[in-house]
């Protein structure tokens, strides 16, 4: 075993254990893969992706493990802790639905989309354990899907090019789960790499590691406890409203237009149109200026473009919500004389999680002020935990 292999299997030990675990008291036997991926949050570039714009997510270690075993037939069980409601059985081979219970389309979708890569998938049990959230803006389902597409082409025996599985995985999430999602959280997920942020151009999908400067600065994420879903209309309807702009910016898509285009054809622009187009426009610079500072350790403008960013999804977009305002309201408040340089919503928004960069050495101070503000001003109980950037997918266990 390589240094870094035996690394990734002691950070993944106990885990790894507690899936395999699960798998042993749901089936009797012994799991023969156990396969992880990890979550995401992003720092900057927030509903630019499926506009061809500019992202800065990375990976996270909370993510999935799939503990599983073959089977002989081509039937699929799976059981999640995640998702408690009931265990997801169907078949795999033939034409395949999405189906019951919702989460299990994220497996089903992936399942359909290796078949469809000429992949020939035995059945098999799984086990599904989670160490971050569903629903809460950390990419469960992407992790969901990328854990499903490692195991699938292990059982398969085939290897994908990483780049078609990310983007098998969002397939998956279009046609079953039924998001219409840019290629942010699959990406994120695939190409994480430990101590480093991923621009992600995603016009033309070209990535760049952004190295993250681990000593002065950490990162909080703060998770309202509010539930986002992000198949009930608002998302697609933002994602149409975008379309809509640059058609009548005459652009092939939003991220070929700029501010200054949009301030000019304001008057062409329905309201509400144009607000969109002004936060997808301004994020988009305020993304590539934000790998600038981060390059350049200058945090306090780092800081003031997350927050520029979350007012701007706040008040252009529409898509947070008073508990995130909340989160980065008292953030703000606080500000860089006490230890935060900014804060903003991250994901696709609706409820979910805020990111804060902080200093250091005031992470503790920070992370319990905001936990006393949150909770005097929703009366909900936050789980606030500070992050890193992570690596992408492991096999933790085979034959
Ligand atoms: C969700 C989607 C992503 C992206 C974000 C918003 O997470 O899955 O593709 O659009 O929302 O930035």
């Amino acid at each position: 075993m390589s240094d870094s292999t035996a690394t990734t299997a002691a950070r993944h030990a106990r885990p790894s254990n507690v899936a395999q675990e699960l798998f042993r008291a749901r089936t009797g036997a012994a799991a023969s893969h156990v396969v992880y991926a990890p979550g995401r949050v992003n720092l900057i570039g927030e509903h630019t992706d499926y506009t061809g714009g500019f992202v800065l997510p990375m990976a996270i270690e909370p993510g999935i493990y799939l503990a599983a075993r073959a089977r002989a037939d081509r039937r699929v069980r799976v059981w999640s802790a995640l998702w408690p409601e009931e265990p997801a059985e169907f078949e795999v081979g033939g034409a395949m639905r999405p189906g019951e219970p919702s989460w299990s389309n994220y497996v089903r979708g992936v399942l359909a989309g290796l078949q469809a890569a000429g992949a020939r998938v035995p059945g098999f049990d799984a086990v599904v354990h989670a160490t971050l959230p569903g629903g809460g803006g950390l990419s469960s389902s992407a992790a969901l899907e990328v854990a499903t597409a490692t195991l699938g082409e292990l059982l398969a025996g085939i290897a994908l090019d990483p780049e078609r599985r990310a983007l098998l995985c969002q397939k998956a999430e279009h046609d079953f789960a039924g998001t219409p999602c840019g290629i942010m959280d699959q990406f994120a997920v695939v190409f994480g790499k430990r101590g480093h942020l991923l621009l992600i151009d995603c016009q033309s999908r070209v990535r760049t590691l952004v190295p993250m400067p681990g000593d002065d600065v950490a990162l909080l994420v703060i998770n309202t406890m509010v539930r986002h879903e992000l198949n009930d209309g608002g998302y697609k309807a933002r994602r149409d409203d975008c379309l809509e702009a640059a058609r009548l910016l005459g652009v092939r898509e939003l991220r070929d237009a700029t501010p200054a285009r949009v301030d000019e054809a304001r008057a062409l622009l329905p309201e509400r149109i144009f607000r969109r187009a002004r936060h997808v426009t301004t994020e988009n610079v305020r993304t590539l200026a934000a790998v600038d500072a981060l390059r350049a350790g200058e945090w306090t403008q780092l800081g003031e473009l997350m927050g520029a960013s979350h007012d701007s999804l706040r008040a252009d977009f529409n898509v947070s919500c008073a508990e995130l305002d909340a989160v980065a309201a008292a953030a703000r408040a606080l500000g860089p004389e006490r230890g935060v340089f900014g804060c903003r919503m991250t994901g696709g928004g609706f409820g979910g999680c805020c990111i804060a960069l902080v200093q250091a050495a005031r992470a503790a101070e920070v992370e319990a002020s905001l936990r006393t503000s949150y909770r005097a001003a929703t009366g909900i109980e936050p789980v606030i935990f500070a992050t890193q950037p992570a690596d992408g997918p492991a096999v933790l266990l085979q034959p």
